[in-house]
């Protein structure tokens, strides 16, 4: 009695593919899937991330009715100028403790974030703020002048104003 064998493939069978072959292909399909991912992103990189931020350095034309000692907070800039009997000066509005934007009020300033309070001249009348608020440069005269939060001067800095 002979045994025969039953492994005769169909010419129709699929070819096996070797592991070798297949470690293979998939290696080079991934490199190709990487240097493609590579190139998208590098098409992204010329278009901007952020906006543009505004100047920090810009002019500001104070109320004819701004009290001397009231406060005038320009919209969208994070200054307070005040106009008082020696002259036009600004006081930050970021607080020291942490960054917060201050409130102006009748007193000076509050902190809605910690409690930190602060008088008009940016010193600090309750912490836990650890300093005063800076004091911005200020040029120009005539009602219109220029704050540059970029510039910080020392306290007690004022320009001559029309009205001081
Ligand atoms: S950020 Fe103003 S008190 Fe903390």
């Amino acid at each position: 009695m002979t045994t025969t064998s039953v492994s005769a493939r169909s010419r129709l069978d699929p070819e096996p593919v070797a592991r070798r072959d297949f470690l293979g292909l998939s290696a080079l399909w991934a490199a190709g899937s990487a240097l493609a991912f590579a190139m998208l992103g590098a098409l992204r990189l010329p278009k901007a991330a952020v906006l543009p931020s505004p100047s920090r350095k810009y002019k500001v034309a104070l109320p004819d009715t701004l009290a001397p000692g009231e406060a005038f907070v320009p919209p969208g800039r994070n200054v307070a100028v005040f106009r008082d009997g020696e002259g036009v000066f600004a006081v930050s509005t970021v607080c020291t403790h942490l960054g917060c934007i201050v409130k102006t009020g009748p007193e000076g300033f509050d902190c809605p974030c910690h409690g930190s309070r602060f008088a008009k001249d940016g010193s600090v009348t309750k912490g836990p703020a650890p300093r005063a608020l800076a004091w911005r440069k200020v040029s120009g005269s005539g009602g219109a002048y220029v704050v540059d939060e970029g510039e910080d001067v020392p306290a007690g800095t004022k320009v001559k104003g029309d009205k001081a």
